[in-house]
């Protein structure tokens, strides 16, 4: 079924999956998607549900900053081109099953599980497997569950390590640089197929919703643990790590954006 098109001036796209924080559309050429990003917020596998306003354009331009800078050093990514405010052309691929959450400093469900206290930096960065199964929780899993159900090869397990682990390594500069601590943060990877190649590709978002992002001066959260803690602040937290990225919209570009979404002209039929 077509929905409502909250761009009047563009032709109504095919939906192709609705996940809790984005949308993703059929693209204009065969092997793209239109990747949506909403202002929703799901915490505790979508136990906690909320909207935080203007969300979806700030992820967007942070995810695009960020994709963008990793392909310059060659982690090969899923983002084509930003389309609009709240939108980019991606290429389509197959999702790995994963979760990959990289830590470099113990917090969340890693300070709980092990009894660590919530920053204690970790010898060497960790990388972790959950499985994406929000009926099972996602599970934590190790190499032999992920090996042993199929859902990645042990090349793929080597390629997506060296990239999640290459990824951290450059973003945890590009972050200190910007007096933010990337203390940890999650990726997605998905196989991609092109010209008869198979390769595995960085996908899905880089934001504060996937990240854990802490000022280095005071300490304060700047990510979606403000959303799941109740911490209020959020949407200010979330414009403060684009500001500091050079990506926030301009007043113009924010009013230009709110017009789209609330057309005074009702679009053509
Ligand atoms: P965790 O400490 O709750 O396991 O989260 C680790 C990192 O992964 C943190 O930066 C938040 C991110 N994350 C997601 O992006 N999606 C999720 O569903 C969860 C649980 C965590
Ligand atoms: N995104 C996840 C959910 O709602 C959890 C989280 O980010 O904390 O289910």
């Amino acid at each position: 079924m077509l929905k409502p098109n909250i761009y009047p001036f563009m032709p109504p796209r095919k939906p192709i999956y609705e996940g809790k924080a984005k949308q993703l559309f059929e693209g204009p050429e065969p092997g793209t998607l239109i990747q949506h990003f909403k202002d929703d917020a799901t915490a505790f596998n979508n136990q906690k549900r909320g909207t935080i306003s203007g969300k979806g354009v700030l992820n967007n331009r942070i995810s695009e900053c960020l994709m963008l800078r990793l392909a310059e050093i060659g982690i090969p990514t899923h983002f084509i081109r930003s389309l609009n405010m709240r939108e980019q052309l991606v290429k389509a691929v197959q999702i790995i099953p994963l979760e990959i959450v990289i830590r470099n400093y113990a917090a969340g469900s890693f300070a709980k599980r092990y009894g660590v206290e919530e920053g204690t930096p970790l010898g060497q960065p960790l990388v972790e497997y959950f499985l994406k199964n929000d009926k099972l929780g996602d599970p934590l899993v190790s190499e032999e569950h992920i090996f042993a159900f199929q859902w990645a090869t042990t090349q793929d397990i080597d390629d997506i390590r060296l990239m999640a682990l290459r990824t951290n390594d450059f973003l945890c500069g590009l972050f200190t640089g910007l007096g933010i601590r990337l203390v940890d943060f999650k990726l997605e990877f998905g196989r991609s197929f092109e010209n008869g190649m198979e390769r595995i590709i960085l996908a899905d978002e880089i934001s504060p919703d996937n990240c854990r992002l802490w000022d280095m001066k005071t300490g304060q959260k700047m990510d979606k643990d403000r959303f799941r803690l109740d911490l209020g602040n959020v949407e200010d937290a979330y414009r403060e790590v684009a500001r500091r990225l050079g990506v926030l919209p301009t007043e113009a570009e924010t009013a230009a954006q709110g017009k789209a979404e609330k057309p005074d002209i009702a679009p053509a039929e």
